[in-house]
């Protein structure tokens, strides 16, 4: 079976702070998506990515893919994505030519996710599991709030859930084809993961460990975690 990633990279990161699209901004002077797609086609499983640029911005991923090396035996699409991630990652399937039967979804803001991790999520689902999540246990206690009746009112909190039963989980996701295709034209809620709609299909999704290298740069903090990261791997 053949291995396809799919990269959401349509998203304004505006959590980020102002300026370029989040993907573009780069680590180490390379753009976060080129790093993202580096470690999708770092595994020798992947044959294929496409990336799902911005809706104005196809042409200019297209030739900022063009402008970095990248390995030869993999395939590379770009196409337009759209104003959710849900659409965008559906936009990015739709893009699939057949003969991939394993679909990788990879945020473009994970670029540092190390190839081991990947190669763990695709052994997980050609071993048979429908879908399949990198995941981490969580460092912080985590509570579930009632939020604030109004402006100036406290948020409380209602519950505590047992953190030892909690995971934080990464990217990429790994799918059956079929499963992830079905769960796009299904589920129509705004969801936060390819996953959870593969849950909503009352399909098993499985984990494999994550690794901490393949956090999600969101705030500006992330940003200097990141550099630090690729800073000790060019040592
Ligand atoms: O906003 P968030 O960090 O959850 O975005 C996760 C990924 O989804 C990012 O790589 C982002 O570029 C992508 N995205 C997208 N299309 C959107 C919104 C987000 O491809 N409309």
């Amino acid at each position: 079976a053949r291995t396809a990633a799919v990269i959401p990279a349509a998203g304004r990161g505006v959590r980020l702070g102002p300026g370029v699209p989040k993907a573009l901004r780069t680590l180490g002077g390379t753009p976060m998506l080129i790093h993202a797609v580096r470690a999708m086609a770092d595994s020798r499983a992947v044959s294929l990515v496409v990336v799902v640029a911005p809706p104005d911005g196809a042409a200019e991923v297209k030739s900022l893919l063009d402008a970095h090396a990248l390995p030869d035996r993999t395939d590379f699409l770009v196409v337009p994505g759209g104003g959710t991630r849900q659409e965008s990652v559906r936009l990015g399937l739709d893009a699939l030519p057949p003969g991939y039967d394993i679909v990788l979804v990879h945020d473009a803001a994970r670029p540092l996710v190390p190839v081991d991790t990947v190669d763990a999520v695709i052994g997980a689902v050609r071993d048979g599991a429908p879908a399949v999540v990198p995941a981490l246990p969580l460092a912080d206690t985590v509570k579930q709030v009632e939020p604030a009746a109004g402006p100036g009112e406290p948020e409380s909190v209602v519950a505590t859930p047992d953190r030892s039963l909690l995971r934080a989980v990464q990217t990429p996701q790994g799918f059956d084809r079929a499963t992830l295709e079905r769960a796009h034209r299904t589920v129509k809620d705004n969801v936060t993961d390819d996953a959870s709609m593969v849950e909503q299909l009352g399909r098993t999704v499985v984990t494999v460990p994550g690794h901490e290298e393949a956090f999600k740069v969101t705030r500006p903090l992330d940003l200097i975690l990141a550099e630090a990261v690729l800073a000790r791997r060019r040592l």
